[in-house]
């Protein structure tokens, strides 16, 4: 069977979170498991330029045709204006992937939803009508790609394509929307309906409207065969108003078709046993290797002294509001001023206030707190494996990969009692860690108190060397593979693709 991944990144294309590893890990398991899975996503320039240079590599090889982008048609143009589709591979990887290449796409580099100055661009409405109107026209099998058996749309920018499907009375083409934010929403002015290709009759307006805006996500919402979301807490969160965002009523409504498929992540990946971007490596029964990879942690970030001794907390998240980025702001200097010898890693980068936030922190605390705006994945496996604890407080959180990355080096995560996290981190609550199997500490509310207090219980923990290490261990252990996963999207799909002629899995 066929499956059309639609999304707005994948890696190593591009990527602004976790929905670009889950798209292209997902992609891969799912033709493990003998699903003809493809990608389609927009043809930013940064992604073009990626694509093609990846395939000029393979070049060298004797299949350079099937190693470099190919032109193909889109028959109809999209709202934006003309379009086509180049396909290729997805870098590292055996998953074809198709990129819209527009004329706007084109224009788009390093963050691609938001210029220079941190604002959203004005056409994105536009931008992401344009790619689920192409998406339609590839189930409507207009292009040279094979229509799919079922399209799986994710998030907002994807969410117009079940409601178009229907409109263009695709029935045999079945529809999966995926919740990974549901904050995003892709609200947008009504007055832009003729313009983003969306008629305007009573069905659009109970389908799209939302506050009296164009809803991108609850056009999905609504119509697609099966919503699922990336945790089992999260789907049952989302139907309350504390975090359905405004969409707790239609997700109510939709509850028969609302599944939770917990992710996975990449344990090849993220693996201290065999990993290219540290230069030491370690396991479970020999942790010398995370003592060394801790001095090399300080040297990158320039702390001091440089002491395998001294308690490392690392921040490895978009700097943002969901992320408690205000909190944690106000939490470190409390924890910095009381605990002499510890020292802090921050990875990250989002609003620029948070930004400013972390820069001055680091300012005020030379030696002992080291900062880096940006994100690139050797920092990040540096991070991962040279800190002892991983602070990762969220407001809400639909599954949450980092910690899970942090836990795979004996990195004790320190993160909200909220969605995924609940389900990934087991709590040293107050049984210890050693018979529970706790794997990190959880805590509750939204404070610098609450932050503190969870903070000083894992230095309570931290300081008994055997606790620690039981704790280590049972992260250590903590798997969430993808093939798991991957065969519970299987059997979705298969629920929603089987027709009357013939079940397709
Ligand atoms: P979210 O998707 O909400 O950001 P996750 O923890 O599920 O949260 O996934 C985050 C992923 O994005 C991880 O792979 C992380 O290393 C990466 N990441 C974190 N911050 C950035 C950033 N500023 N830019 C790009 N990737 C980032
Ligand atoms: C979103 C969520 C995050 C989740 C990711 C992948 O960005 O914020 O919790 O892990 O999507 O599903």
């Amino acid at each position: 069977a066929r499956v059309l991944l639609v999304s707005s990144e994948a890696v190593p294309l591009v990527k602004t979170g976790g929905l670009a590893d889950v798209i292209t890990a997902l992609a891969v398991s799912l033709r493990k498991l003998n699903i003809d899975a493809s990608i389609l996503m927009p043809g930013y320039g940064v992604a073009i330029d990626h694509a093609r240079a990846a395939a000029g590599d393979a070049g060298d090889s004797t299949d350079s045709a099937a190693a470099s982008l190919q032109p193909l048609a889109l028959p109809r143009d999209l709202p934006g204006g003309p379009a086509r589709l180049l396909r290729g591979v997805m870098p590292g990887t055996d998953v074809p992937v198709l990129l819209l290449d527009t004329e706007r796409f084109r224009r788009r580099s390093a963050n691609p939803y938001i210029d220079q100055s941190g604002n959203e661009f004005c056409d994105n409405a536009v931008c992401f009508a344009d790619l689920a109107h192409a998406a339609v026209a590839i189930c409507a099998g207009e292009t040279a790609v094979p229509a799919p058996h079922v399209v799986h749309a994710n998030d907002w920018h994807a969410g117009l394509i079940p409601f178009l499907l229907k409109t263009a009375g695709l029935n045999h083409v079945a529809s999966m929307l995926t919740i990974h934010n549901l904050a995003f929403q892709g609200n947008y002015d009504w007055t832009l309906a003729g313009q983003l290709g969306l008629a305007h009759d009573a069905q659009a307006m109970s389908s799209l409207e939302y506050w009296g805006k164009i809803s991108f996500l609850k056009a999905g919402l609504q119509h697609a065969d099966c919503i699922t979301t990336v945790s089992k807490t999260y789907a049952e969160e989302i139907l309350t108003p504390r975090f359905g965002y405004g969409m707790e009523g239609v997700l109510n409504e939709r509850r028969a078709a609302l599944r939770a498929i917990p992710n996975g992540i990449d344990s090849a990946v993220w693996n201290p046993e065999h990993d290219p971007l540290l230069r030491h490596s370690f396991s479970v029964d020999d942790m010398r290797g995370k003592t060394l990879s801790k001095c090399d942690l300080q040297d990158m970030f320039g702390l001091l002294p440089v002491d395998p001794f001294a308690p490392i907390i690392g921040i490895g998240s978009r700097m943002s509001h969901q992320k408690m980025a205000d909190v944690v702001l106000q939490t470190l200097p409390q924890v910095l001023d009381r605990r002499e010898r510890m020292q802090v890693v921050v990875l990250g980068c989002g609003d620029r206030s948070y930004e400013e936030g972390f820069l001055d922190l680091a300012h005020r605390y030379p030696g002992r707190v080291g900062v880096h705006i940006g994100y690139d994945e050797e920092r990040a496996h540096a991070l991962h494996a040279g800190c002892d604890m991983l602070l990762h407080p969220s407001r809400f959180e639909p599954f949450g990969l980092t910690p899970l990355y942090a836990m795979r080096y004996g990195t004790i995560p320190i993160a909200s009692r909220v969605g995924g996290l609940t389900d990934t981190i087991a709590d040293v609550g107050m049984h210890g860690p050693a018979a529970a199997g706790a794997s990190g500490v959880l805590f509750d509310g939204e404070t610098a108190r609450d932050m503190e207090a969870a903070i000083e219980r894992a230095f309570a923990l931290h300081q008994d060397a055997g606790a620690w290490r039981a704790m280590q261990r049972n992260a250590m252990h903590t798997d969430f593979d993808w093939q798991t996963a991957a065969a519970a999207y299987v059997d979705a799909y298969a629920a929603i693709a089987a027709t009357e002629a013939k079940p397709l899995f």
